[in-house]
């Protein structure tokens, strides 16, 4: 497995993967790797020859300073993972070497509609800085297919956009949310909860199962009701719910009176720790 840390080499190893006719599939990470991004891997080696990993914990994206901070970071364990993965590339980029006129950049990837509702409008600047660097990510590498995991579903929406606006050549992957058994969607920040947490946490999965059996059928003026049911059930089972909302699931509108296909998206903090799921649902 080859590791890169400055674009020079990445874009040299790229070079070489393409002379012998090779397609790639890029994966990008920000590392702390679990069953989830290994999940991507294995799909991206489906699609394509070689593949390539990029773990890069990007700043622009974090709208708290002491998120970034606290982002795990463990390098040299991740690249255990992907080494027994048989990942071709890995590329490792310092903050420097992405933005090496620091984050005042005077360009930005901007997605406006679907940037700044749902997730976005909770965390300001956030997909701006998602679209970004994923852009650059995309320029450096080049990839034929990129994979991402619907459990970031704005986030595949938002990236699908720009890939379309931009005429980017990229083909977009995108792959289910892997859970643990009991439910709980893998995430890097299931680390950080305490053993209690850990055992409340599948609860969020459970309900937002239960409210997709309701919404199938539920005439649309009735589905507020049954959102601030589901609130209250959440929050009784020791989350604090941050949003639950329904929106079509192509469009990310929150008008679905018409809408086949819908996804509830949902956050919640247990404790301090701030999870995140959906579920698409086929309504009737
Ligand atoms: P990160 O949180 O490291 O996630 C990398 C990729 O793994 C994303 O596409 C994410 O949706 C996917 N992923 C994480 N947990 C998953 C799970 N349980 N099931 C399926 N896929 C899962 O998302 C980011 O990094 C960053 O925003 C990034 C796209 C790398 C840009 O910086």
């Amino acid at each position: 497995m080859k590791i890169a840390r400055e674009i020079n080499d990445i874009r040299e190893i790229v070079v070489g993967f393409k002379h012998e006719n090779q397609t790639i599939a890029l994966v990008p990470t920000m590392g702390n790797l679990h069953l989830g991004h290994l999940t991507l891997v294995k799909e991206a080696q489906k699609h394509a020859d070689k593949v390539v990993v990029s773990i890069f914990v990007n700043p622009m994206q974090f709208d708290r300073a002491e998120d970034l901070k606290t982002y795990p970071r463990t390098l040299e364990n991740d690249l255990k993972l992907l080494e027994e993965a048989n990942v071709d590339a890995v590329f490792t980029p310092t903050p420097e070497v992405m933005y090496p006129q620091g984050l005042g950049l005077q360009t930005y990837v901007e997605v406006p509609d679907l940037a700044n509702s749902l997730e976005g409008a909770l965390r300001p600047g956030h997909f701006r800085g998602v679209a970004t660097v994923v852009c650059k990510l995309f320029n450096i590498v080049q990839p034929d297919y990129a994979c991402f995991g619907l459990k970031d579903y704005q986030q595949v929406a938002l990236i699908k956009e720009f890939v379309k606006d931009l005429n980017i050549q990229t083909k977009i992957v995108e792959v289910p949310i892997v859970r643990h058994e009991d439910g709980l969607a893998y995430s890097s920040r299931n680390n950080l909860l305490n053993q209690a947490e850990r055992s409340i946490a599948p609860r969020l999965h459970a309900e937002l199962m239960k409210l997709g059996e309701l919404i199938k059928q539920a005439p649309t003026a009735e589905i507020p009701n049954i959102i601030d049911a589901t609130i209250n059930a959440i929050d009784l089972k020791g989350f604090k719910t941050d949003d639950l909302t329904i929106v079509d699931a192509d469009t990310l509108s929150p008008e679905i009176s018409h809408s086949r296909r819908v996804v509830i998206l949902i956050s919640a903090y247990l404790g301090k720790i701030r999870l995140i799921d959906n579920l698409v649902v086929e309504r009737c």
